[in-house]
This record gives structure tokens, C-alpha cells and sequence, in this order.
């Protein structure tokens, strides 16, 4: 029966389609810096093994300016920096639109002109929908997912809630990916640890508790996965969008003690603080502004930049949307524009090239290599990664698969695969049919594994088997019955792979 079962997948494999479709799950945790992952006094095992298991990134991922929560998260889905995309700040004003663009966790019930976001760009999830005809995508709070962007709309989605827990995500998009039209890409964004590094600093104990919070949750995440045997046909990417720094009081820039109030309006909501600031001059007050700003920015620690000013590295200033004037806090620094009551342990926003700013990157599945590191990649290289994984043609962007691509397993394309070959399996197969023996209670399997091709697992070093094994031992009971999968699926492999 087995080898009946076999001899009809191995024909299917011959009939040349032989590209494994995997899905695709990418998590953001907002504000979760590079190194929380390797000079934290936090309890990490499941990230710990997450490294060990897949691939992740020494320094960090480097994001683009501003390093703050809009921006970065739509550069992640489109690979564009933001003069490109145009989301050039979590505020921003357009010229040709009335109303200038409020974050949500600022005020949730304030409508956005969706034009802040079809502004050019084309996240993931349009590229995905529009390019495959069973290409369906469910966000979780991803910011811009609730914007029409070139007349499309993420499949399903739920909207930004500040308080659902992280379980309850993973639920919600495990389902997603289960249902009887399942998503073949997941974005899953989560709000902390940035609330928590604002309120408390990167130092804090409380920054330690809410990073072995999310190592809970993702080790949730991975059991959830496991439970609906989902581990060998997903690949994972968990990042975030910028760092945190710490602040003091005592660095506080009032700018009202600076520039005449009267003489300008700045895009943001209350006092601050503020690591960087859009300013717009009253009408004829451009110089008086710059010049005022300009004669204390050394002594008070911070840059200022007419719009066509600001460095090109910024990537930032080629859109209409630039303002006129940037000022720019030196880290540790923030502005403000009067008192300010808040309680406030850290902040993000500043250059780009602060390694404070830079977030962390892990991912895992069966198309990552295990066990691997890179120094560092760009944010903006994540759309064309995703893309490659999808097996989508990207949209133009400005991202490289050069550093991303050496993350990835070779691909089956590599292999020559001949008829000969194929009669041969049948006969290695035919010799070994003990195995299947072994096997046979595991029926669903091979019926699930007709799905993709056998070369791939072949041919792989590592059987994915080993790296479900890898993650599940978080968990020391045996509770997920494919965890007994493993010494069966890897003996197999083993032997296939050994004969060639
Ligand atoms: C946008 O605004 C600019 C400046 O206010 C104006 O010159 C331009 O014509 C406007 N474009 C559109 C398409 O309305
Ligand atoms: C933050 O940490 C302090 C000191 O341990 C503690 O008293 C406080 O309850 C914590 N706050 C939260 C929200 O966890
Ligand atoms: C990418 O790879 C190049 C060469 O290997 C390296 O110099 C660079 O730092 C890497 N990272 C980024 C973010 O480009
Ligand atoms: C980024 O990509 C866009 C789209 O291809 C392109 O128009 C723009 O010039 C690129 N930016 C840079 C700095 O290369
Ligand atoms: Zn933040």
C-alpha cells in the first residue's frame, strides 16, 4: 500500500513541478533591539533555540530612518525606504491631502486618508494576492493593512487593538492558516516590547520580564504550530522595526525656550519628548525658524536640516511630503515643547546608523539553513526575501537578495533530477520497503507529503524532521504526537539520502 503510495508520488514528481510551496509567517515585536537577544539578563530558551535551529542576524537588522514604527514596518513589506513608499514618519503632512496623518495608538478613531499608504508602494500582501490565484494573506494588526493599496486589502485581517494578548494572535493566525481556504502568508505584529522600553528604558527589569514574555509566546507560537503538524511547511521570520535608547530628563531640548512658538507647527500630538521633529514655518518664517534652531543645535545636541538639507543616506528627503525643516536629536536627547508629564524611560527615531536603533532578526523553516548567522542585513532586503520564498516576482524596490540569499538552504533546482534517477528510487525503495513498514502508522504523511516534492527533503542536510525535533524540545513532554515522528521520518531520510 505504502509503496503503492510512493511509487504514485514519485510519478508526480516526474511530471517536473518540483518548487515545495511553503507559507510564510513574518512577526514583528515593536521595538525589540538587536542585542535584547544576546546581552540581556532575560530567560530566552526559545529564541535561544530559534537561533540555533535557524538563521539569524549578529547585529541586527539596518533599518531605515526615521527609525521609527511606520515607517520601517511598511519599508519591511514593500523593501522601499521611505522618500519611496512615502509613510515618511508615524505623523505625516501631504501637500495634496487636508488632513495630516495621525498614528493609531495615538488616536484610534481618527480616519486616515488612505493615500498616506497607496502612495507607490506594494506590500507583500498585494504582490502575493495579485500574483498567485490561491495567494490569500491574513495581517494582525500590521500597520497599513487596513488601507485599500492598489485596490486591495490583506484577504483578512484584524485591526490595531492595543490590548490583545499575543496568544491570542498566535490563535487567531494558526486558524488562518489551518481553515479550509488557508493563507500562505501570515503578518503578525505585536505592540511590545516598544510601550514597555518607553515607559520603563531598554535597562529596565521590566524590559527583561516582557522579553521572556515574548520568548512565552513564541514558544506558544512553535507548540501551536507543532500541534497542527504545520512546522516542516512554514518558514518564520521574527523581527522587529527599531531598537530603544535610553533617555533622561535631564537631556530634554524645550524648544520653546529655542524658536518663537508662534513663529511654527510641528507634526506630532503633545509636549513630546520627540527624537526628531518636522517643523513647518509660518507662512514667510522658513529662515527665521532655521537660523533660531541652527545657532543652538552644537551647544544642545541635535542637527537641523532644511529639506533638501537632509543627508541623502537618509533615503528620506526625494518625496513631497518631506517637511520643511527636520530637526534631529543626537540619541539619548529628546525634544520637547514645554512641560512633559509623561513617565519616560526610552526612545527611538534617531539616525539610522545608531546601533541602538537597529531591531534583531531570527528566522526559521524549512527553507533557512540551521544554525546560521550573518552579520547584518537591511530591512529594506526582507520584501525581495519574502518574495523569494513565496516563489513571487518582486515589485521594484530597493532591497538585494545578496546578503539574504546566503541565509537560504540550496534549492532543489540545483539537483538534476533524470528518469533514471527516478527508477532508481523506485528500486532503493523497492529493497527498503521495511521502512514502510515501520512507517505504516503513519499513513497521513505521505499523503500530506505528495503535496511537494521529496527531492527538496532529500536533499537537504538536515531534515526538517531534525529541526521540529530541535524546536519541540522546549517542550520536555510528548505531548504533540508528531514528536514521535521524528526518529521514523529521519531514518528514512537518512536512508534515502545515503544511497545517493
Ligand atoms: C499638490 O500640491 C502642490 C503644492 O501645494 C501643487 O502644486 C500640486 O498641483 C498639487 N497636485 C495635485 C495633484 O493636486
Ligand atoms: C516595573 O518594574 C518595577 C520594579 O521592579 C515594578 O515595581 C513595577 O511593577 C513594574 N511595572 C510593570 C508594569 O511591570
Ligand atoms: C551585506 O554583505 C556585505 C558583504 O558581505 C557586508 O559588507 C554588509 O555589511 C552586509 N550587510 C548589509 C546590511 O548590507
Ligand atoms: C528605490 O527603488 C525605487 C523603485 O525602484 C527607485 O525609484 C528609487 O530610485 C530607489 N532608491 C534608491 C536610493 O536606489
Ligand atoms: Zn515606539
Amino acid at each position: 500500500m505504502h509503496l503503492f503510495i510512493a511509487i504514485i508520488y514519485l510519478l508526480h514528481l516526474s511530471s517536473g513541478h518540483s518548487e515545495k510551496e511553503y507559507s510564510l509567517l513574518l512577526i514583528s515585536f515593536d521595538g525589540f533591539r538587536w542585542n535584547y537577544l544576546t546581552e540581556t539578563h532575560a530567560e530566552i530558551p526559545t529564541l535561544k533555540k530559534l537561533m540555533e535551529s535557524g538563521v539569524y542576524a549578529k547585529d541586527g537588522l539596518k533599518n531605515v530612518f526615521p527609525t521609527n514604527t511606520l515607517p520601517n514596518h511598511w519599508s519591511m513589506v514593500t523593501g522601499l525606504y521611505p522618500e519611496s513608499h512615502g509613510v515618511l514618519d508615524n505623523y505625516i503632512k501631504d501637500p495634496n491631502i487636508s488632513k495630516p496623518f495621525i498614528p493609531k495608538f495615538i488616536q484610534p478613531d481618527y480616519q486616515n486618508d488612505p493615500r498616506y499608504y497607496d502612495a507607490g508602494g506594494e506590500p507583500i500582501w498585494v504582490t502575493n494576492q495579485f500574483q498567485k490565484s490561491h495567494g490569500r494573506s491574513g495581517s494582525i494588526m500590521w500597520w497599513g493593512s487596513e488601507n485599500l493599496v492598489k485596490f486591495m486589502k490583506p484577504t483578512l485581517t484584524m485591526s490595531y487593538e492595543d490590548n490583545i494578548l499575543f496568544n491570542e494572535a498566535v490563535d487567531t493566525i494558526v486558524n488562518w492558516f489551518t481553515s479550509e481556504f488557508p493563507i500562505n502568508l501570515g503578518l503578525l505584529y505585536f505592540p511590545e516590547p516598544d510601550s514597555t522600553g518607553h515607559k520603563y528604558g531598554p535597562n529596565s527589569v521590566n524590559i527583561t520580564k516582557k522579553i521572556e514574555e515574548v520568548d512565552n509566546g513564541l514558544k506558544y507560537l512553535l507548540a501551536k504550530l507543532a500541534e497542527k503538524d504545520l512546522l516542516d511547511d512554514i518558514n518564520i521570520i521574527i523581527t522587529s522595526d527599531h531598537g530603544m535608547s535610553e533617555i533622561t530628563k535631564e537631556n530634554f531640548i524645550d524648544l520653546n525656550d529655542i524658536v518663537d512658538p508662534a513663529s511654527f507647527e510641528y507634526l506630532g500630538s503633545g509636549n513630546g519628548p520627540y527624537s526628531s521633529l518636522s517643523i513647518f514655518p509660518k507662512e514667510g518664517k522658513l529662515d527665521e525658524v532655521y537660523n533660531q534652531l541652527k545657532s543652538q543645535s552644537e551647544s544642545k545636541n541635535y542637527q537641523v536640516f532644511k529639506a533638501e538639507e537632509i543627508p541623502d543616506r537618509f533615503n528620506y528627503k526625494h518625496n513631497k511630503r518631506v517637511p520643511p525643516i527636520l530637526a534631529l536629536a543626537k540619541p539619548k536627547y529628546s525634544f520637547i515643547l514645554g512641560d512633559v508629564t509623561l513617565t519616560i524611560g526610552g526612545n527611538h527615531g534617531y539616525d539610522n546608523e545608531v546601533k541602538d536603533m537597529h531591531p534583531f532578526f531570527i528566522a526559521t523553516g524549512p527553507s533557512f539553513k540551521k544554525g546560521f548567522s550573518i552579520d547584518s542585513l537591511n530591512t529594506v532586503d526582507l520584501y525581495p526575501l519574502m518574495c523569494h520564498l513565496l516563489g513571487l516576482h518582486p515589485a521594484p524596490n530597493n532591497g538585494s537578495m545578496k546578503n539574504v540569499s546566503q541565509l537560504l538552504q540550496e534549492g532543489p533546482e540545483n539537483t538534476i533530477w533524470t528518469f533514471g534517477t527516478y527508477i532508481l528510487v523506485l528500486i532503493v525503495i523497492g529493497s527498503v520497503g521495511g521502512v514502510f513498514t515501520v512507517a505504516a502508522c503513519r499513513h497521513h504523511r505521505y499523503l500530506k507529503r505528495r503535496r511537494g516534492p521529496l527531492p527538496a527533503t532529500i536533499k537537504y542536510s538536515t531534515p526538517g524532521g531534525a529541526a521540529k525535533a530541535a524546536l519541540l524540545s522546549a517542550d520536555d513532554d510528548d505531548e504533540f504526537d508528531d514528536a514521535n515522528d521524528n526518529t521514523t521520518d529521519d531514518k528514512m531520510l537518512e536512508l534515502v539520502t545515503t544511497k545517493w
